[in-house]
């Protein structure tokens, strides 16, 4: 892998940089920037280097189609305000854009196109489409760990099409991780949790073997509450995922892996609601499940407790509405009282989870924090990641 920051060659080249700017939106209003905190040491290194950037990005998952919610517009602004550079959103549609001279009327030093994922070509990895955009600049960088899981055509199929390097950020998570799968002490816990079930689903299976302890909580843990013949009502889950858990719960035992699931849990009838206590056996048709209980808490705090290392990966639960983030934070506070004790190594992943240890206030008191949710589990996995095989 080539890292961007050894290139000297920089001045009045036009660098298509991806970046994962797939932060938080609550309306227009980001409600967590760590995403892009974090890409702008990339961006100024470009900047002194004097080169023209053309970033790429994705917000959301619009399947190919525009979603006015879902524009990259809060996000330049914010980058703007915290580069205090000019930057601007160019709305045309990408194939209105036939060449990197098109950019010639524009003075910003940075122009951001539209929402990647507004075409269905980026997530087809179409080869067209990624030549397309590869023909407006000189240069490729990924700058997007967390988004170099997937085979998308602004991650992996550009990269046949220009020179490409990894951006700062990218080289970091990698190093970082790098590091710490190979210097890992057992036991070492996994929390797998999030709403991004069929994202992680898959990857449990590969991660048995590696872990003592997989405890899962926040969306997908329904999956598995419904498996063992409970109702979950309206809460969300991963539809036709009987044989994966199935085959989950078998292989655990066969390579001593302890399954964790909740044992209890906080319901309501809608996000913004109250919270109630339930057994599992109680929920009822018209509620979801959106955090876990004490019984689930205490059991979970205790295997923390013996564990050495700790790798988190989503929240336990619908932690935006306080009444749902006791789980999550239960589980921070316990880690960060073994880490002060020098007792455990802790990573924490996911740009959910990192929202959440924003908002306490708490980010500097894991051992590392990665941005990557999907990226960050399939690395741990000991996949090759496309993004990353693409520019090796
Ligand atoms: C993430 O948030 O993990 C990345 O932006 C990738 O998003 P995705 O899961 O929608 O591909």
């Amino acid at each position: 892998m080539r890292s961007i920051i050894k290139e000297k060659n920089l001045n009045n080249k036009t660098i298509i940089l991806r970046l994962d700017l797939n932060v938080p939106l609550d309306g227009k209003k980001i409600t967590d920037t760590t995403r892009i905190d974090k890409i702008l040491p990339t961006l100024n290194f470009l900047l002194k280097e004097k080169a023209r950037i053309i970033i790429l990005s994705h917000v959301g998952r619009p399947k190919g189609k525009i979603v006015e919610e879902l524009s990259l517009e809060p996000i330049s602004k914010t980058l703007q305000k915290k580069l205090n550079e000019s930057v601007r959103l160019i709305n045309e549609n990408i194939y209105k854009i036939k060449n990197k001279e098109f950019f010639n009327k524009y003075y910003e030093k940075i122009l951001i196109l539209e929402n990647i994922r507004f075409y269905p070509e980026e997530e087809k990895n179409d080869s067209n489409f990624a030549k397309h955009i590869a023909d407006l600049g000189d240069i490729y960088v990924n700058d997007a760990f967390s988004c170099s899981h997937r085979s998308h055509a602004s991650i992996h199929q550009i990269s046949k099409f220009l020179p490409s390097f990894s951006g700062l950020q990218l080289d970091l998570e990698v190093n970082a991780l790098n590091k710490i799968t190979s210097e890992i002490t057992k036991p070492i816990t996994c929390i797998i949790g999030g709403s991004k079930i069929s994202t992680k689903i898959n990857i449990i299976k590969n991660l048995l073997p590696k872990f003592d302890n997989i405890i899962i909580v926040g969306g997908m843990a329904n999956n598995f509450i419904e498996y063992f013949g409970n109702n979950i009502g309206k809460s969300i889950k991963e539809n036709n995922s009987n044989k994966i858990v199935k085959e989950i719960i078998s292989l655990s035992k066969k390579e001593a892996c302890n399954i964790i699931y909740p044992e209890d849990v906080h319901v309501s009838k809608n996000f913004n609601g109250s919270s109630e206590l339930k057994k599992l056996d109680q929920i009822l048709s018209d509620e979801m499940i959106l955090d876990i209980g004490p019984k689930t808490i205490n059991k979970i705090t205790n295997i923390i407790d013996k564990s050495k290392t700790i790798l988190w990966n989503g929240p336990a639960g619908y932690f935006e509405n306080p009444n749902f983030a006791t789980g999550s934070i239960k589980i921070a506070e316990r880690i960060i009282e073994n880490n002060k004790a020098n007792k455990i190594f802790s990573v924490v992943g996911g740009g959910d989870t990192v929202s959440l240890l924003n908002n306490l206030n708490i980010v500097s008191k894991f051992n590392f924090v990665s941005t990557a949710g999907g990226a960050f589990l399939e690395y741990l996995e000991g996949k090759k990641l496309p993004g990353i095989n693409a520019l090796n």
